[in-house]
């Protein structure tokens, strides 16, 4: 097949990982007989520097024209002063919102050799498999009103959580039907015992469950929630929530893997899908190859399953990263004794020669 690839590396650790990818998708078409074509746009604090706007209009072309966007991350100290509507972050929201993509799928899964990279107990998280489904361009992201008023004693600050009905029925849709190709549990989070817009959640999931009798739907409050994934995370299959809650219960699904420089993401929901690792920017570590590319490969495979049915080309990455980690190769994040540490690029090229050779 044919596809036009958007690549927007962005700020950071972003500008390290997303070549590693590219260089991984490069050997796909090359080894399946694919034609992908690259092109690169600014976006983020780099655009900010080069253009003076976060998404410039050439980048959202750029991608609206593609057939599907490799992202690396947005934002850093340099751009933190900036007004909100010039800050890095908006590039991102504006993209989510202008693509449409409703739909933020975060799989947590736990690579068994990386079980003492975590936190946590060997026994609480072996075997973890679970699926963030995050509703991604509305709720208190993009609620109105919002902004920051002047009032007689100081200021104001507001944000607005609004769903519609419209709105939550789509992403319970995708959670639903995600399900079906896994273990076929839902577990919706909200905060229904405090809030309208979850009271409206929640009759709204369990109206949209009629239609998937085979699943089993639970309802859970965020806070019960965020105590449950680190209590005992494999009663989880797929997480439905909204999207600032599913923001924070994301990061703290990865950090059950160990690292969350290994976990990957797709936004989904229109006709072009966006795939990025769910980590950020990482200031702290940029320019120093030593960030992990492994979330940002993986996203480059769940970009073939989602966007392009490519899953035999998915699980080739998917066995490349496998294997890689298997010969004991780690990066910084994920390093533990008796390994062999390897920088941004030599990992990158580790799991490109695996590629190849499996
Ligand atoms: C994420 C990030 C973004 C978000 C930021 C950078 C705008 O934290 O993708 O999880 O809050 O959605
Ligand atoms: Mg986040």
């Amino acid at each position: 097949m044919k596809a036009k690839i958007a690549v927007l590396a962005g700020d950071g650790v972003g500008r390290e990982i997303v070549p590693e990818a590219v260089k991984v998708l490069r050997a796909v078409a090359q080894r399946f007989g694919h034609t992908f074509e690259f092109s690169a746009g600014d976006i983020g604090g780099h655009a900010i520097d080069k253009v003076g706007v976060p998404l410039p209009q050439a980048t959202l072309s750029l991608a609206k024209e593609s057939d599907a966007v490799l992202l690396g991350a947005v934002g850093g100290p340099k751009w933190e002063g900036l007004d909100y509507s010039l800050r890095p972050e908006r590039a991102l929201l504006g993209l989510r919102e202008e693509l449409g993509l409703f739909a933020n799928l975060r799989p947590a899964k736990l690579y068994p050799m990386l079980a003492d990279a975590s936190t946590l107990k060997r026994d609480v998280i072996e075997g973890i498999d679970l699926l963030v489904v995050r509703e991604l361009i509305g709720g208190i992201y993009f609620g109105k009103p919002k902004g920051i008023e002047k009032t007689p004693t100081g200021e104001r600050g507001i944000n607005t959580e609004v769903y519609t009905t419209e709105e939550i029925r789509r992403i319970a849709t995708v959670a639903f039907d995600a399900a079906r190709k896994r273990k076929r549990k839902v577990a919706s989070i909200d905060k229904a015992n405090v809030l309208e817009s979850s009271e409206l959640w929640r009759r709204v999931v369990i109206e949209a469950h009629k239609n998937y009798s085979d699943v089993e739907l639970t309802h859970m409050y965020v806070d019960n929630c965020a105590m449950q994934l680190v209590r005992n995370p494999k009663q989880f299959d797929v997480i439905v929530t909204t999207n600032m809650f599913g923001d924070i219960l994301s990061d703290e699904a990865a950090m059950l893997t160990g690292s969350i420089g290994m976990l990957p993401s797709a936004s989904i929901g229109a006709r072009v899908g966006m795939y990025e690792p769910i980590h950020g920017s990482a200031p702290d570590i940029a320019g120093r190859n030593i960030a992990n590319p492994i979330a940002t490969i993986a996203s480059a495979a769940m970009m073939l399953s989602y966007s392009f049915h490519l899953d035999k080309e998915a699980e080739a990455i998917e066995r490349a990263i496998l294997h890689t980690l298997e010969q004991g190769y780690r990066t910084k994040d994920i390093q533990s004794p008796g390994c062999q540490l390897m920088g941004t690029v030599e990992m990158g090229e580790a799991i490109l020669k695996s590629l190849n050779q499996n």
